[in-house]
């Protein structure tokens, strides 16, 4: 995930700042999964209001955010670093003050306030509305807090400011929360219950998007395919909502088809889809619909069975497998790509190999794979010792890397001799003098820039591959521009 954030980066940075006369200067930084990245697009529109511009140089800035993330202990040391910079430009501009954003926030609460003497603000992800009133708090030189958790929150109704933007690709947020309780992760604890959010508002975002220019949105979720708008309200209180609101319900295989139709010429993506919530109904509308990319980010976690129970996955992994028949059945070319974690505890060899032998079953395009980080508070913390040592849990994984390279280089070859539909994002990072895109599927396509520009669609015949980029040839516009 981390990785499809740096290449959307490549892009010539743009900030879109609503307004010219705000006169303090904020700097903003994320950390994690595309949630906050998203969510940062949220603050920085709340805070646009309050007089506050973004700036890319932290040295200028009059209030420095830090977005962070919990997922994995290394995710957490990262920011700490960040924070020690930010204390060393504080010492030369003592009027600048610091916020900590995001799940870091949300599960150390006022321990950061204490723990970190240069904390002036802690935010949860649910409070971000309430930044008004806290950064007053904070102008008036008090410490400011708001970790509380909604059950309502979704932000529908504000229009995020693009950040980094390249102008061509913007995540929309469809639901908060995740309601899943995998053994081994903190979001339930720092993100809370799942809510999804009003399909009008969604529509009205992409509707606008596409009027800027943007090309390409990613529908973003803990888990997307679990998403269920019913007038609002917590996911799992679908079962006390009236007889109209249950008949008149959108699911996410509704939500997706209201957006393919309503923008045929706006590529859609989404993440992240959980197995035992993918529905066939959203493979289906996947195909039927041209502008749907033909990828699938489907996090399995472990080949074995066992594991998968530990873990509170709620699937086996013969139905993982029934899933994957039924994508390539309904959508041939489907690229679909995982997340692993190696050394859960109790894992045993032949439960890594099981992992390998789920791999090379379904072959995947691409995937993002982590050793086991205990994290406090779950329920694998509390329950289960983490018991495999540090260098069967790295072992186990450069194994399952070196598999993964093995089948992205098998499924790069595929693409060899076609020709692919390319939308460009902007330059390449090895070389000025080609573009940078993707196909539907995901894969990164590089090729020389000629006369195209940035967010042109161009067919673009592959002639050669690494194991994660497709090197080609422009032959022309495609249709869809
Ligand atoms: N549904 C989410 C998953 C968020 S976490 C989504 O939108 O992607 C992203 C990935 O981090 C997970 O799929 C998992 O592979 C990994 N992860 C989560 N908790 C972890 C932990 N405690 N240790 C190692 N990896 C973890
Ligand atoms: Fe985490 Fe599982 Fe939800 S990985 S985000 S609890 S689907």
């Amino acid at each position: 995930m981390e990785k499809i954030i740096d290449e959307n980066k490549q892009g010539e940075s743009l900030v879109l700042d609503p307004n010219t006369s705000n006169s303090r200067k904020l700097y903003i930084e994320s950390y994690g999964c595309q949630m906050n990245f998203s969510d940062s697009e949220i603050v920085a529109s709340i805070l646009a209001k309050e007089g506050f511009n973004t700036t890319q140089k932290l040295e200028d800035a009059d209030l420095v955010l830090v977005n962070t993330c919990s997922i994995r202990d290394k995710a957490e040391q990262t920011v700490r670093k960040r924070l020690e910079k930010f204390n060393a430009v504080k010492r030369t501009n003592p009027k600048m003050k610091v916020g900590v954003l995001g799940c870091m926030a949300e599960r150390l609460k006022s321990k950061f306030l204490e723990e970190e003497k240069i904390v002036d603000m802690v935010v949860g992800p649910d409070a971000y509305k309430d930044l008004p009133n806290l950064v007053q708090e904070i102008d008036e030189g008090r410490n400011a807090m708001n970790v509380i958790l909604s059950k309502e929150e979704t932000y529908g109704d504000v229009a995020p400011v693009r950040l980094n933007s390249n102008g061509v690709s913007a995540f929309v947020s469809i639901t908060r929360g995740c309601d899943n309780m995998c053994t081994f992760c903190v979001v339930p604890f720092t993100r809370g219950r799942e809510r999804s959010r009003d399909p009008q508002s969604i529509l009205d975002e992409v509707n606008d998007l596409a009027a800027k220019g943007f090309k390409e949105i990613t529908l973003l979720g803990q888990n997307v395919d679990s998403y269920l708008w019913y007038g609002g309200g917590l996911k799992k209180d679908f079962d006390k909502a009236t007889d109209i609101q249950k008949a008149t319900a959108v699911g996410f295989a509704g939500l997706l088809e209201m957006v393919a139709i309503a923008q045929p010429k706006m590529r859609i993506r989404f993440s992240t889809s959980n197995p035992q919530d993918m529905t066939l109904d959203v493979i289906e509308t996947m195909a039927k619909y041209q502008n749907i990319c033909k990828y699938i980010h489907l996090p399995v976690q472990s080949g074995s069975n066992r594991i998968l129970k530990e873990m509170n996955r709620l699937h086996t992994r013969e139905e993982y497998f029934e899933l994957i028949d039924n994508i390539r059945k309904i959508i041939p070319d489907c690229a679909i790509s995982q997340d692993m974690i190696t050394g859960f505890p109790t894992e045993t060899e032949e439960d890594h190999q099981d992992t390998l032998s789920l791999m090379e079953y379904v072959k995947y395009d691409f995937g993002f794979m982590f050793a086991y980080s205990e994290r406090p508070g779950t329920l694998a913390e509390r329950k289960m010792e983490d018991d495999i040592p540090e260098p069967v849990k790295k072992r186990r994984l450069s194994e399952i890397i070196a598999l993964q390279q093995k089948h992205s280089h098998f499924r790069t070859q595929q693409h060899l001799g076609k020709t692919e539909e390319v939308l460009i994002e902007g330059t390449s990072k090895k070389s000025d003098a080609h573009w940078m895109g993707r196909n539907t599927q995901n894969t990164v396509v590089v090729f020389p820039k000629e006369n195209y520009h940035i967010g042109d669609f161009v067919n673009v015949k592959i002639n050669e591959c690494t194991t994660a980029t497709l090197i080609g040839e422009a032959v022309g516009y495609s249709e869809n521009n």
